[in-house]
């Protein structure tokens, strides 16, 4: 995205680049070169004479605070990439765009306090990439790994995160071992997907017991490779107070429901009981009332049949 917008289109730095520094293949001051290899001490930048054919750049332990991404693009064979013991500061969109190559980047022991989710995005080589030990490293975006699917080895242990997404880390099916110790992760319901995804891979966590939480207090201690079970029964199952009131206002209003709509089938029924039992008294009395003389007759003419026979007999 902001490779376009807002920045220096990256290929005009780098032939910027070129022209400043091609065809110096001298070793830098403070460096020693042997073979494709070279080894730098007590510089307090990125030397920009880097020869060009570099494979293997190991910059321990110097005062380095700044990686710029023009002179490091120009290393196109870079593999190997020791940073670890400086002062780098952040990890910029294209910091790394230029060494596609790279298969090892230890970044470790700086102080990165923040990480462009396009930093690694065209490592896809990248196999090991180290970020320990960078105390003021708070956050790494969910689409910082995006690209890096050859990664094997990734450790992110010792800075200060509290919480990272199960989506930085779920796509990477290369993934052997993963270092999340020493890190202030704060176990409550946001971490529920990562701790449940660390249960259920098989990737392995060495020093796993000291990868623990530190808050909530009543998760402080646990091991984040076993809060997955705790975490999920108290972010899906667990209910507050307002839950409980909530729950229970239902229950009433579907009780007094309940009771309202047996009152009134009970009333309709006896209301519908009364007027249809009135309709039958009604009827009934009509009967009674047209049968009565009908009675009358058939008693009066079977007296006169009576009254005839017992005169015929007589
Ligand atoms: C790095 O800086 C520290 C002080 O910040 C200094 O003591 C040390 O000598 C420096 N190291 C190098 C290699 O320049
Ligand atoms: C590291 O970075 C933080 C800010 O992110 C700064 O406050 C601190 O002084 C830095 N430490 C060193 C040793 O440069
Ligand atoms: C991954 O790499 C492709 C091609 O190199 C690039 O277009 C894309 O932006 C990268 N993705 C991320 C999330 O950086
Ligand atoms: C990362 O760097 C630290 C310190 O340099 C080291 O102890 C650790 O083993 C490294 N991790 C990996 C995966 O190489
Ligand atoms: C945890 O880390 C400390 C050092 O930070 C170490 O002494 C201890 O042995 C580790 N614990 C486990 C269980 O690995």
């Amino acid at each position: 995205m902001s490779f376009a917008t807002g920045h220096w289109p990256w290929w005009l730095l780098f032939s910027c680049g070129m022209i400043s520094v091609a065809g110096n293949e001298v070793c830098p001051k403070k460096c020693t070169c042997r073979l494709l290899e070279v080894i730098c001490s007590g510089l307090m930048e990125y030397p920009l004479d880097m020869p060009m054919t570099t494979r293997q750049l190991v910059l321990k332990g110097n005062n380095i605070t700044f990686l710029p991404a023009v002179n490091l693009g120009l290393l196109n064979d870079l593999v190997y990439l020791d940073c670890t013991f400086n002062q780098i500061t952040e990890i910029m969109d294209f910091t790394f765009i230029g060494v596609y190559k790279l298969i090892y980047l230890d970044l470790s022991f700086n102080n990165i306090s923040h990480i462009s989710p396009y930093g690694f995005s065209m490592l896809h080589n990248l196999v090991i990439l180290n970020i320990s030990n960078n105390p003021h490293l708070t956050e790494i975006d969910k689409y910082t790994f995006a690209n890096n699917t050859a990664l094997r080895h990734l450790d992110l242990s010792n800075t200060a995160l509290e919480f990272l997404d199960a989506q930085t880390i779920h796509h990477l099916f290369n993934l052997k071992t993963l270092h999340l110790e020493g890190n202030p992760w704060h176990c409550d319901c946001l971490l529920v997907d990562l701790a449940v995804y660390l249960i259920v891979t098989n990737i392995d966590y060495p020093d796993d017991l000291n990868t623990t939480c530190k808050d909530p207090a009543e998760m402080a201690g646990w091991p984040l490779t076993m809060a997955g079970n705790p975490l999920r029964y108290r972010c899906l199952t667990h209910l507050d107070r307002q839950d409980y009131a909530f729950l229970f206002l239902i229950g009433f209003c579907i009780f007094f429901g309940g009771t309202v709509a047996a009152w009134l089938t009970g009333v309709c029924a006896v209301l519908c009981e009364n007027i249809h039992r009135k309709a039958e008294d009604e009827e009934l009395d009509e009967e009674k009332k047209d049968d009565r003389p009908k009675r009358t007759q058939i008693f009066k003419s079977s007296h006169k049949n009576f009254d005839a026979m017992n005169h015929h007999f007589v």
